[in-house]
This record gives C-alpha cells, sequence and structure tokens, in this order.
C-alpha cells in the first residue's frame, strides 16, 4: 500500500506514524510553573539529540489554542527534568499524562513523591532510578501549511545526570535490564525492555578504502 500521509486524517496519520517510528522514549518531564508550582507528563516525541553538548529535545502539541503546561512552564523557568520511566513506572507516567489545567500537580495526582534537584529547580520523580537535569537551549516551531504551529520542539542542554547506584556498572554503564526502560509504541500499547545482541561495527575490506 502507498499512502500519501496529508490524504490522511490527522489520527489516522498518528497512529501510522508513532507505529512505524519505534519503539520511541518516554520523556518524562518535570517542570515548575513561573510560581514554583510543579508539573508532570510523558513526551514520547523526544530523544536525543547529541551527546557533545549533551542536548535532548522533546515535540510538544498544542491544546487547543495555547500551550501545554510543560511548554508553558519551559518557556517561563527554562528548566526541566526528565525522569527515566522503568516498566514499574508505567501506571504513574500514564496517570501524570491526564489533561489538565495549569497548577494541577501530577505528581500528587499520581501518588509520586518529588525528591530535589541538583542544579534546576524541577524536582525529580523520586521512584525514578535514573534522572537528566536540563535547562532549555531553543525553541522551533513545527508549522503546518496553514502557517499555524502545531507543535513546539524544545532543545535543552543536560546539565546533570542522576543514576541509581544499583543500577551502575562503574565507571559510568547502565545495567539495561536494571533500568528496564519502557517505549512507547502507538496509541496505547507499550513495550518492554526485551532482548539484548551485540552487532560489531563493520570494518573496511581488506585493499579498499
Ligand atoms: C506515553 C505518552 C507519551 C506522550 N507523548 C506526547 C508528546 O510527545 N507530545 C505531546 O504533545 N503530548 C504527548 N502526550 C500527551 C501529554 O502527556 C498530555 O497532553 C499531558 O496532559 C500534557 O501535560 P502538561 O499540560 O502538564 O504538559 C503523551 C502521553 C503519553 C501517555
Amino acid at each position: 500500500m502507498d499512502i500519501d500521509p496529508a490524504t490522511l486524517t490527522a489520527r489516522d496519520r498518528h497512529l501510522l506514524l508513532t507505529a512505524l517510528v519505534v519503539p520511541r522514549p518516554i520523556g518524562w518531564i518535570s517542570t515548575l510553573d513561573a510560581s514554583g508550582r510543579p508539573n508532570l507528563a510523558p513526551y514520547s516525541f523526544f530523544n536525543l539529540v547529541a551527546s557533545s553538548p549533551p542536548t535532548l529535545f522533546v515535540s510538544i502539541g498544542q491544546r487547543g489554542d495555547g500551550p501545554k503546561d510543560t511548554l508553558a512552564n519551559l518557556r517561563a523557568t527554562g528548566e526541566l527534568v526528565v525522569n527515566v520511566v522503568s516498566d514499574h513506572l508505567t501506571a504513574a507516567m500514564n496517570a501524570s499524562s491526564v489533561e489538565s489545567g495549569p497548577g494541577h500537580d501530577e505528581f500528587a495526582f499520581a501518588g509520586l513523591e518529588a525528591a530535589p534537584s541538583a542544579v534546576v529547580r524541577p524536582p525529580r520523580v523520586a521512584v525514578a532510578r535514573a534522572h537528566l537535569e536540563a535547562r532549555v537551549v531553543d525553541e522551533v516551531a513545527v508549522t503546518d501549511d496553514d502557517g499555524v504551529a502545531r507543535n513546539h520542539v524544545v532543545f535543552a542542554r543536560i546539565v546533570h545526570v542522576h543514576v541509581d547506584d544499583a543500577i551502575i556498572t562503574p565507571p559510568h554503564r547502565i545495567d539495561m535490564a536494571a533500568l528496564a526502560p519502557v517505549a512507547r509504541l502507538a496509541g496505547t500499547a507499550y513495550a518492554r525492555f526485551g532482548e539484548v545482541f551485540s552487532v560489531p561495527r563493520p570494518a573496511v575490506p581488506e585493499g579498499e578504502g
């Protein structure tokens, strides 16, 4: 089947494309609003952009005509924490995705304790096994044919990393089975950590290169 994505409804296009770009990591993002109230929400249009400089992005859709709380908070304060979602945190992560207005504390709603961060002001999800503290460096609007920005991509520099000692192999390697990351597929589907296999990089054949 050949599909022109422009001919699909927004929902069908979303379900098709998010089922083909898989698995997506989940950035479980804590922020503070301008008056210091905490906010927590998951975002799977999320990834690492570079390790030097250590940079991540998150792409945030509009809610109606306005920004989601995470985007409003990032614009107001410029700081975030990405809490890594291990499989025992899936239900709490999902609870924190509730579509609520500004000032609704998803830490409390999802029954999660907050812990202070090291160098940024937003708190961490205490029970998460790893956290990336970050500061916003750029924002890019993703504009539709009608000129309306439907999503905003925020880039942020990672300025501090926490890793639970129990999942780290010194000096800085991560025990993936212990991290037990959860990934997003399409709709309500998720994937757990599976088999790991190693593939050595190819060498240039003799006489070439
Ligand atoms: C696993 C998961 C991934 C999500 N990924 C995104 C995303 O990448 N972009 C987005 O705009 N919304 C995404 N959402 C929806 C937001 O989490 C939801 O709109 C939330 O209420 C936003 O909260 P906020 O207004 O506190 O930022 C996702 C939801 C779930 C459950």
